[in-house]
């Protein structure tokens, strides 16, 4: 199959562009570096000759709701206008376990791509999935104050994005499912926990202590509301084993 990957060179989108050429696929990449905006309709028109399935693992780095619902809305239903011109058979766009618990903020914005990728006329499948493993160094990298580092409390579920990006191949491989079950990963663990040990294996040597990001997104992620409901897929690599691997 040719498989476009939107967001190729991303950490989720760099391990899907290696399971697909394992898995015998041509890949074209839509990424800015590699020449395509995604938000260039004709650009991506042109891209998508020839492609059976588009994998849309885009991501935008913003504390504005508006900006990020922006860019997820206007970027799917370019991939999508451009996909149903071009004879594109399956959209797979990745999204978030329980953002319809909590549709605030940059959560917003992730159910806004999933009524654009509903609305299409590019057959689809939507996947959630939960944390990354790698959520605990983004954490790590925004909370701090000066030397100071903090390890926010949370209910996640983190799952490994090697084994995300080769089961969205898979999907993409198979037939439109609409909302699929969620993707997870092996077991709970408390996001405090990930973060402290993230930061004594990045060598820092001071207590990380515990917070309670305010809010309505902070308080989602204690409650529970973004653990994977029942029959979601699991994968199987635990946040030490990513952590020990790093
Ligand atoms: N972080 C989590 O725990 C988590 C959990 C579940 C789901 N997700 C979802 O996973 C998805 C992927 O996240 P990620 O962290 O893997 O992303 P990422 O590392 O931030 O990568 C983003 C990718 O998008 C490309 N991109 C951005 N703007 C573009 C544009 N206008 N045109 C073409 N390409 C563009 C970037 O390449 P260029 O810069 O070269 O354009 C890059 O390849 C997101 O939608 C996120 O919501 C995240």
């Amino acid at each position: 199959m040719r498989i476009a990957i939107a967001g190729a060179s991303g950490t989720v989108g760099r391990h899907a562009v290696r399971a697909a050429t394992e898995r015998g696929h041509e890949v074209v990449a839509l990424t800015r570096a590699s020449g395509v905006n995604v938000l260039d309709t004709s650009a991506v028109r042109v891209a998508l000759d020839g492609v059976d399935a588009v994998v849309d693992v885009l991501n935008i780095m913003t504390p504005s709701a508006r900006k990020a619902t922006g860019f997820f809305t206007a970027a799917t239903m370019s991939l999508l206008d451009a996909g149903a011109q071009a004879g594109v058979r399956h959209h797979v766009a990745l999204s978030i376990v329980g953002i319809d618990r909590a549709p605030h903020g940059y959560y917003a914005a992730k159910l806004a791509q999933e009524q654009a990728v509903a609305a299409g006329s590019v057959l689809w499948t939507v996947q959630r999935a939960t944390q990354f493993h790698d959520f605990a160094a983004l954490m790590y990298g925004i909370l701090h104050a000066g030397p100071f580092r903090f390890a926010p409390r949370g209910r996640v579920r983190p799952v490994d994005t090697g084994e995300l990006g080769e089961y969205l191949v898979v999907l993409a491989e198979g037939e439109p499912q609409g909302i699929a079950p969620d993707f997870a990963g092996p077991r709970e663990e408390s996001l405090a926990r990930m973060v402290q040990d993230y930061a004594r294996a990045q060598g820092y040597r001071r207590k990380v202590p515990e917070i309670s990001v305010p809010g309505a997104l902070g308080r989602a992620q204690r409650d529970g509301s973004l653990l994977p409901r029942p029959g979601a897929v699991l994968a199987e690599r635990t946040f030490d084993e990513w952590l020990e691997k790093r």
